[in-house]
């Protein structure tokens, strides 16, 4: 670093961590009980109460939905302790609500945040199109191309043949042709039941044993996983996805294009992002949350647009020391 140059600026998504790990704490007391709104009710009001302590003047651009349904984090909220920045923020206090609640892999609690303007906002259409990459294939990839020309150049990108190239897609019934194309390509494949925010990031982990995200998965999971992307050097593409005819009309109505490609600057355009999750059931991105009687471990992924700094941190939480401090009951 240059000591002679500027000091270097806060990392918000140090902050965020902490948002991340309440979140965490709270939704894995609900691991396997059945219980999705339970769950996700815990994690809102973790999430919500640290949310609040952060130096930001944040609104709410993805959050748990519409005011009318979501009384808390809803769409167009202010978050934050008010102070500069001002800034989007997008949250997904569970990224797995099912696989949470039947006791499954891979559910983890999401935040990220952008200036103010930034953030690409999907208003109510939830799914999109993706195609996302770790850095080696960045620059790379086209959605618009059929399937076979992507992992053919994300393979060369990445100097493997397509028979080693491991693509990651959401076990859907909508995927059957886009698997028995992956299929015919020769790739393998990895099906999963949930979770494309981690898929996502995979793609730009080099253990991480995946090269390429395909499929239609939720528009907010998409936006976080952008904001993540950006500074893990990968890049995700999109696509809004109508269900029905009537989605399609409704959308159009408001303005939106669904034959337009969302390039990773349509998705957030700022370099200058933060991104913090924590594992709350065991993942492959990150371990899932430990309950040992006094004291709580957490892991959790950090990351910071601006510099590309990557943080994995393993903390542990005191409960009885937070309790005593916290609203919140760990
Ligand atoms: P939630 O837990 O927030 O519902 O999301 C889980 C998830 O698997 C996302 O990771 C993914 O983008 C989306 O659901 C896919 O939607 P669907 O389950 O409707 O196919």
């Amino acid at each position: 670093m240059d000591v002679l140059g500027a000091t270097p600026t806060r990392n918000l998504a140090l902050e965020l961590a902490r948002v991340t790990e309440a979140a965490a704490m709270l939704a894995g007391r609900f691991m396997g009980r059945g219980n999705k709104e339970g769950a996700d009710q815990a994690a809102v009001n973790a999430m919500r109460l640290v949310l609040s302590t952060v130096d930001m003047n944040g609104i709410i651009v993805i959050g748990e939905g519409e005011k009318d349904k979501a009384p808390m984090l809803y769409n167009g909220e202010k978050v934050g302790n008010g102070s500069t920045p001002d800034v989007d923020v997008a949250v997904d206090p569970i990224d797995g609500t099912r696989p949470l609640a039947y006791g499954r892999t891979n559910s983890l609690a999401t935040v990220a945040l952008a200036p103010r303007g930034t953030m690409f906002n999907p208003g109510p259409f939830v799914y999109m199109n993706k195609l996302a990459v770790g850095p080696e294939a960045k620059g790379k990839i086209d959605i618009e191309r059929p399937t076979i020309e992507n992992l053919k150049a994300i393979a060369k990108a990445k100097g493997k043949t397509l028979e080693d190239l491991t693509t990651i897609i959401l076990d859907r019934p909508r995927h059957e042709v886009l698997i028995a194309e992956v299929r015919k390509a020769g790739s393998r494949i990895r099906l999963i039941p949930d979770g494309d925010v981690a898929a996502a990031l995979m793609t730009a982990q080099s253990d991480s044993g995946v090269d390429v995200l395909l499929g239609i998965g939720g528009t907010p999971e998409g936006v976080l996983a952008a904001c993540a992307l950006r500074a893990m050097g990968g890049e995700i593409q999109g696509k809004l996805y109508a269900r029905d005819e009537d989605e399609l009309r409704r959308g159009r109505e408001a303005g939106y294009d669904f034959d337009k490609v969302l390039t990773m600057n349509d998705l957030v355009s700022s370099e200058d992002v933060f991104f913090a999750a924590t594992g709350i059931t065991d993942g492959e991105l990150l371990k899932g949350v430990r309950y040992h009687g006094n004291h709580i471990t957490t892991d959790s992924l950090v990351v910071r647009g601006l510099t590309g700094t990557v943080r994995q941190i393993t903390a542990t939480h005191t409960t009885d020391k937070l309790d005593s401090l916290s609203a919140i009951h760990y």
